[in-house]
C-alpha cells in the first residue's frame, strides 16, 4: 500500500467507526494529515474534553492519552503506540511528592502535565508549557513546588518573581541536553535567524532566545513573523512542519539531536491498525484514580481559559 492508500483507509475507518484522531505536533507529517485535531499539549487537552466521537486515538505519548481518558472516561481511548512514554513523566513518584508536601505544608504542588495519572492524584494543579505562566500567576498561593521540569519551572519563576517557586531536578532529556554553546554556535552560523526555543531547554539556552514557547507557540510565532529565518529549539519535526507550511522561509533545527524517540515511535501503520481495532493500547484507569487526578486537569482548564 502507498502512504496515500493507507491514509485513505484510515479516513474511511474513522467515519465508519466514529473515531477521532488527536495528534501532537511532534508527530510525522503523514499522521498529522489524517488527524482531526493537532496541537500542543494544552490544545489537545481542551479538545479531548469536547470531542463527541465514541473512540479517540491519541498519537503522542502515554500521559496525553491518559489525560484524554481522564476527561472522557466514557470513551474508548487508545494510545497509538504502547511503547511511547515520556521519560520525564516517570521521574517523580507519589511517595516523593507526599513526603515533600509533609515537609512543606504551606506550599502547593504545580505539576507539568508531563506526569503520570498516579502522580497527578497528589498534585494541586496542572500546567502545560503554553499555559504555565498564566495559571501560576492566578494561583492564590505564594509558595509553590513546581514539578518535574526544573527548566520550565525556572522559566515560570523568572516571569513571576513575586512568587516563591521551589524546583526539583527533573526535566526533558531531549531538550535539556542542548547546551548554551550549541545555541551560540547556531546563532553564529545563521546570523539573520531568530532563535525560538521550548521552555524545556536549560535557562542558558532560553536566555539567548528571541521567543520561548510551546510547540504551537513556536509554530504560530514563526508563521506570523515578518522574519525569514529561524533556528528551532524543539523537536526537529517542528522545523520540518514549518518548512512545509512556509516554503519562502528557512528553518534550521537548533540541534540534530533534538529527536524524541517516544514521539517518533508512532507510525502511520500503527494508526491504521488502531482504526481496524487491532493495535495500540486501550487506556484503562480506575474511576477512583480518575476522580482524584482529574481535579488538577480541571483546574488547569478553568484557569488556562
Ligand atoms: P507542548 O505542550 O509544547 O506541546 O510540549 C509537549 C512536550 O512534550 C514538549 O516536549
Ligand atoms: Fe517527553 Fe521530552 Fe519527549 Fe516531550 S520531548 S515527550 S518532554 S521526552
Amino acid at each position: 500500500m502507498t502512504i496515500k492508500e493507507v491514509q485513505n483507509e484510515i479516513i474511511r475507518l474513522k467515519k465508519e467507526k466514529d473515531i477521532c484522531i488527536l495528534a501532537h505536533s511532534y508527530q510525522a507529517r503523514e499522521i498529522l494529515e489524517v488527524a482531526d485535531f493537532t496541537g500542543d499539549s494544552y490544545a489537545l487537552s481542551k479538545l479531548a474534553a469536547t470531542t463527541k466521537n465514541s473512540t479517540v486515538i491519541m498519537c503522542g505519548v502515554r500521559f496525553m492519552a491518559e489525560t484524554v481518558k481522564m476527561l472522557s472516561p466514557e470513551k474508548k481511548v487508545i494510545l497509538s503506540c504502547p511503547v511511547a512514554g515520556c521519560p520525564m513523566a516517570e521521574q517523580m513518584d507519589v511517595e516523593l511528592i507526599t513526603q515533600l508536601k509533609k515537609m512543606y505544608p504551606d506550599y502547593i504542588v504545580v505539576a507539568y502535565i508531563n506526569t503520570t495519572t498516579e502522580l497527578k492524584t497528589v498534585c494541586d494543579v496542572c500546567v502545560t508549557s503554553s499555559s504555565a505562566v498564566k495559571i501560576v500567576k492566578q494561583l492564590d498561593a505564594e509558595n509553590i513546588i513546581f514539578i518535574p521540569d526544573c527548566n520550565l519551572g525556572a522559566f515560570v519563576a523568572k516571569q513571576i518573581p513575586e512568587k516563591n517557586i521551589k524546583l526539583l531536578q527533573g526535566g526533558c532529556p531531549v531538550h535539556a541536553a542542548i547546551t548554551a554553546e550549541e545555541a551560540e554556535n547556531a546563532k553564529k552560523s545563521h546570523p539573520n535567524a531568530e532563535l525560538l526555543v521550548h521552555p524545556e531547554c536549560i535557562p542558558a539556552v532560553s536566555e539567548q532566545a528571541d521567543y520561548v514557547g510551546s510547540t504551537s507557540g513556536i509554530m504560530d510565532y514563526a508563521v506570523k513573523s515578518d522574519k525569514k529565518e529561524f533556528i528551532i529549539g524543539t523537536e526537529t519535526s517542528i522545523a520540518e512542519h514549518l518548512q512545509y507550511m512556509c516554503p519562502d522561509k528557512r528553518f534550521y533545527p537548533l540541534s540534530k539531536n533534538l529527536i524524541c524517540p517516544n514521539m517518533k515511535a508512532t507510525t502511520l501503520v500503527d494508526v491504521l491498525n488502531c482504526c481496524k481495532g487491532d493495535g495500540g493500547e486501550e487506556i484503562l484507569l480506575d474511576p477512583d484514580t480518575i476522580a482524584k487526578a482529574r481535579k488538577c486537569i480541571d483546574k488547569m482548564i478553568e484557569l488556562g481559559g
